[in-house]
């Protein structure tokens, strides 16, 4: 294949999935939350944390297009393996076109009992989470962060992306330690990555 024909479709599906995105900005502008997906480079740091040897499920919330999906089934994660929980139908329809290994879920990650359904007692190594905690009372991000914690085992992280200085869910409020994990300046706004664990006792 001529190498202009490549990059013509590479750039192609790069800017369809950010009109994608875009779109999905415009319909629900507090749940997208930004008007471009995250970086690679972002998506590829937040992957890092999961323990591939854990030999347990890996959960993603937020997924959008799916760039931190990629990143995570390029760190090692089998498509199998990977959970993601996505509320708009749209970004639900692309990702299971995009990956039809993994197991997506349409439904509100703020209720994960119910859009887990019979998978609601999986216990998962790591959760990703791209939610937008930022539109949301602090109240309901930290029931959302107790919602993740305790499908994951004690000193396990959930990783957080946020385009604020502060960690969108502030320590003191649950049973949770918050651990700044990196600020990254290749990304659409810059991004700053929270970590969160259960204290191991
Ligand atoms: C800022 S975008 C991040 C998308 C992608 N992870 C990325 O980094 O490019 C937030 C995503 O979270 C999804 N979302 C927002 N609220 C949600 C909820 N309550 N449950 C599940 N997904 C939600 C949005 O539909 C959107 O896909």
């Amino acid at each position: 294949m001529p190498r202009g024909s490549g990059l013509r479709k590479t750039l192609a599906a790069r800017f369809d999935d950010e009109l994608k995105f875009f779109k999905g900005w415009i319909d629900k502008p507090k749940a997208v939350g930004s008007i471009v997906p995250t970086s690679s480079v972002t998506a590829k740091r937040m992957a890092s944390v999961i323990n591939t040897r854990s030999g347990l499920p890996v959960l993603e919330v937020g997924p959008g297009t799916g760039v931190i999906t990629k990143a995570i089934l390029a760190h090692g994660v089998k498509p199998e393996d990977l959970y993601t929980v996505e509320y708009s139908a749209d970004f639900v329809q692309h990702l299971r076109r995009l990956y039809p290994g993994v197991n997506v879920i349409e439904g509100d990650a703020f209720d994960l009992d119910n859009t887990l359904g019979d998978k609601k007692d999986l216990i998962f190594d790591s959760v990703v989470s791209g939610v937008p905690l930022l539109n949301f009372p602090v109240t309901s991000r930290v029931a959302y962060l107790e919602g993740l914690l305790k499908r994951i085992p004690a000193g396990r992280p959930v990783i957080q992306l946020t385009y604020g200085p502060k960690s969108p869910i502030p320590p003191g409020l649950g049973n949770y330690t918050v651990e700044h994990f990196d600020f990254i300046i290749r990304n659409i706004p810059p991004t700053q990555l929270w970590v969160y664990r259960r204290a191991k006792h």
